[in-house]
């Protein structure tokens, strides 16, 4: 069968309403815009900050076992409700619960979601416009041959000017909105299946020069060996949080990405694939920047600025530096991009078949509520640095707006979210539309249902638990 008479078999399987909205024009696109929106900042800018924060290998081991027990199911739960519903996630939620005869409330859960992208797409466009801004850095020359003393003041001249930061912000925001407007495969499908690769064999090229600095096994054996005498439980928390943020999980982006899916595509193999590229994204980027870090005596625990204060340095030094620092951030806007576009397409999703609004309408609507939020982002990395707008509880002691929205979503949101799918699909489908929609042989539905039915479950409940106690 040719790929067009396998999507119109599909599409007439499936309801009038999602036959309307189109699918996904290969598998393969699927695969690439699902791994568009997973690797993205986290990979990149968030993977590599958080475990120099944690202290490295063990940090990094609990992480992969989080990708693997809990991230790896649920992906394949929310592609499952989202292929099963044809609508946007709340509605996709609302359309399964009422088919099992559930309470349509199980839709908040996506609606918990849909706020959690939401939020997170306000910060997310600040540091992607940190992104946008480093290309023209990386392009005038300006990093060439520089002190990290000269790289880091760049970087703080960034962040201690709102009107810049406004100006990047905004452009990012606004390249997001112009793909979410245009539709699924307008600009998205295209943009990813020249992206993603390039990204891929940009970072080889990274990893390769990480390679000659001399301090390739010293970042390989901080990241690799584990020293469990430095893991907190806050960082399995953060590690677990990671895991949902990094393959967007946890807020109905897969939902939404399913539900274009086509039913002759295989939603384990697809869902494996996109968290393997995830996860080998995020370990390469971990090996092309820690190296760096070591070579220059950088602090690995240096926080969000850390890709910006040591690629730079990198950059600056090898030869063609400028022209392969440009390339990277160009890749990173578009790494960030992917990402983005997937944060809005939810709620717009949403709004366009609940309040009736067309897509250009619900996209400015959206987007632009997200960009005033990020405002709020934008000063707390400079006139708001003092303000901790929660800090009389001890758990946000200190932390900033952009702190705290990163806290509250990448911690609490994302997980649970991620903990009521696993519930709701584990505990509350039909069994037999579950093994109809994943079409596993041999053991293997079994060993993903009593994964997600109990491991899943459990493990994000006790992480949180722990936690708050
Ligand atoms: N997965 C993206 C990243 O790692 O940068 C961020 C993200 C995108 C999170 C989409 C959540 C999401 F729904």
């Amino acid at each position: 069968m040719t790929q067009s008479t396998s999507n119109a078999a599909a599409t007439s399987a499936v309801s009038g309403a999602s036959a309307k909205r189109g699918f996904w024009s290969s598998r393969m696109a699927f695969v690439l815009a699902a791994t568009g929106s997973a690797v993205g900042l986290g990979n990149i800018w968030k993977f590599p900050y958080i475990t120099g924060e944690n202290g490295g290998g063990a940090f990094v081991l609990v992480y992969l076992l989080c990708i693997a027990v809990v991230g790896i199911p649920i992906m394949m739960a929310e592609v499952m409700i989202g292929r099963r519903g044809g609508r946007s996630p709340i509605n996709s939620m609302r359309i399964l619960a009422e088919r099992d005869r559930l309470s349509s409330r199980w839709k908040w859960l996506a609606g918990v979601g849909v706020l959690a992208s939401f939020l997170i797409l306000s910060f997310y466009s600040v540091i992607g416009g940190w992104a946008v801004s480093y290309v023209g850095t990386a392009a005038s020359g300006q990093l060439s041959g520089q002190s990290a003393e000269v790289i880091g003041a760049i970087f703080s001249g960034l962040l201690g000017d709102p009107g810049k930061l406004l100006i990047w912000h905004s452009l990012f925001m606004a390249l997001t909105m112009l793909v979410v407007a245009r539709g699924l495969r307008g600009g998205l499908e295209r943009a990813v299946t020249i992206l993603m690769p390039a990204l891929f064999v940009l970072l080889l090229l990274l990893v390769g020069y990480a390679m000659t600095t001399g301090h390739f096994g010293q970042a390989a054996s901080f990241l690799f060996r584990p020293d469990f005498s430095s893991l907190t439980t806050e960082a399995v928390l953060v590690a677990l949080g990671h895991a949902f943020f990094t393959l967007s999980l946890g807020m109905g982006v897969m939902m939404a990405y399913g539900s274009y899916l086509n039913k002759n595509v295989s939603i384990a193999k697809t869902s494996l694939l996109v968290s393997l590229m995830d996860t080998g994204v995020a370990l390469l980027a971990g090996l092309a920047i820690f190296p760096i870090v070591f070579a220059n005596g950088l602090e690995p625990g240096a926080g969000p600025g850390l890709i910006f204060q040591t690629l730079p340095l990198a950059f600056g030094q090898m030869p063609l530096g400028s022209l392969f620092g440009t390339l990277f951030f160009v890749l990173l806007v578009f790494a960030a991009w992917t990402s983005a576009i997937s944060l809005l397409e939810p709620l717009v999703e949403w709004l366009e078949e609940q309040k009736g609004m067309n897509r250009l309408v619900s996209t400015l609507g959206a987007g632009s509520l997200c960009w005033l939020l990020g405002i709020a982002s934008i000063l707390s990395l400079n006139e708001w640095s003092g303000f901790a707008p929660l800090g009389m509880f001890a758990a946000f002691e200190g932390k900033t707006v952009f702190d705290l929205l990163d806290y509250l979503t990448a911690n609490i949101l994302l997980p649970l979210g991620g903990l009521l799918v696993a519930v709701f699909v584990g505990w509350f489908m039909a069994r037999q539309a579950l093994e109809n929609e994943l079409s596993l042989r041999g053991p293997w539905f079994g060993l993903w249902y009593g994964v997600l039915r109990y491991v899943t479950p459990v493990a994000v409940a006790i992480v949180f638990i722990y936690n708050l106690v």
